[in-house]
């Protein structure tokens, strides 16, 4: 008698049957009912929400839309009229783009959704630093976790209010979640603008550069020099080179709002690669901002490190083999966020 295994994934659950040749008809209820279980998870729409469409909320849904990744976008905003008005004009662009359905919506739609993104909150204001966003954000997040939450129970969490860090230690304390479903953007947009910046002054692709920023997505975070590379080649730069580097790094967020008022576009793009690693089941490695534990020594505290990024969130956290410097860099980072969270009495 042959024996014939199948498994289907939907969404986290695995359902085995084992189906006898021999016993068709025995069978026959159990494996229609399987067959209906598996179209089901093929037609499954893809959906997402984006809770705060300001400057970054709107235009990341607008990166989204445009690299169609899902089927259905969810806008939902404190000032609802414009999440209406946002709505309607990408609904006005799909004769050019794909098929999705925009439209503004309420906590209730985060109920089908597969990452809800929250980039609500107050931005920072010339020259203030992400830390004094903190309280301010805070009495936000408390009010849309407890709507989300409400609906929604086996998503993806994505974090981009500022500062980063503690918002995502917020929201994973305040959910109750396993850590892996409850993700910061971290340092993905840093250790981009490290890259660039890298490119740009050896004149290479920023994609061919290996180089991280690791830490707070903020003042305290730091380059990993001990592991920058471009295809394994060492990157020869002096001193003064890399520290300015890292600063233009550091302080890009600063002058750029100083510039026009807001940083919107690169973070976009970060928020949609990271979108795109969890639906497509990729694996990629991203520097999000997850829960450390024992992370070279550092535990309960959110910060940007290397993650494998997959269909459940953070698989897995890398421990980068980071020099003596480094590994005290990382923990004065770790200290600096577990004071702030002392700070908001978490
Ligand atoms: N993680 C990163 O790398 C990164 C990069 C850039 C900006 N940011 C952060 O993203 C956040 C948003 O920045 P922005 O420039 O889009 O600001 P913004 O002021 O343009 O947009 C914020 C939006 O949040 C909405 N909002 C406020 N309270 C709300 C609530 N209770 N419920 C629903 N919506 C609410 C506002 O109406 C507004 O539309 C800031 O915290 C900023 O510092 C993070």
């Amino acid at each position: 008698m042959t024996k014939i295994s199948l498994m289907v994934s939907h969404r986290y659950q695995c359902l085995t049957i084992n189906y006898l040749q021999g016993d068709y008809f025995k069978y026959e209820p159990l494996l229609l009912r399987f067959i209906k279980l598996i179209m089901a998870s093929f037609s499954k729409k893809t959906r997402i929400v984006v809770i705060g469409v300001g400057a970054v909320g709107s235009t990341t849904a607008y990166t989204l839309l445009l690299r169609e990744r899902m089927d259905e976008l969810v806008l939902i905003d404190a000032n609802k009229e414009k999440a209406i008005g946002d709505a309607l004009d990408m609904n006005h662009g799909l004769a050019f783009l794909g098929k999705a359905q925009v439209w503004a919506g309420d906590y209730e739609d985060c109920a089908e959704a597969d990452i809800v993104i929250i980039t609500a909150g107050v931005a920072q204001r010339p020259g203030e630093s992400r830390v004094d966003l903190l309280k301010r954000n805070v009495a936000i997040f408390e009010s849309i976790t407890t709507e989300v939450l409400k609906y929604n129970k086996d998503g993806i969490l994505l974090i981009a209010t500022n500062p980063v860090d503690i918002m995502s230690y917020f929201t994973w304390k305040k959910s109750g979640w396993p850590s892996h479903r409850v993700i910061g953007s971290g340092t993905l947009l840093d250790t981009a603008r490290f890259r660039y910046l890298i490119g740009d002054k050896l004149k290479i692709d920023p994609r061919s550069v290996h180089a991280h920023i690791i830490g707070e997505h903020g003042d305290s975070e730091l380059p990993v020099w001990s592991h920058a590379n471009i295809a394994g080649s060492e990157i020869v730069l002096n001193e003064n080179d890399r520290e300015e580097l890292f600063h233009n790094t550091r302080d890009a967020a600063y002058s750029i709002i100083q510039a026009k008022g807001a940083t919107y576009y690169a973070i976009a793009l970060a928020l949609d690669r990271i979108c795109t690693a969890i639906l497509k089941n990729e694996a990629a490695v991203l520097n999000v901002s997850t829960l450390l534990n024992n992370y070279h020594g550092i535990s309960d505290v959110y910060l940007g490190v290397p993650c494998i990024v997959d269909r459940s969130g953070v698989r897995e956290i890398l421990q980068l083999n980071i020099n003596e410097e480094e590994q005290e860099l990382l923990k004065k980072s770790g200290d600096k966020m577990k004071e702030l969270i002392r700070y908001i009495s978490l």
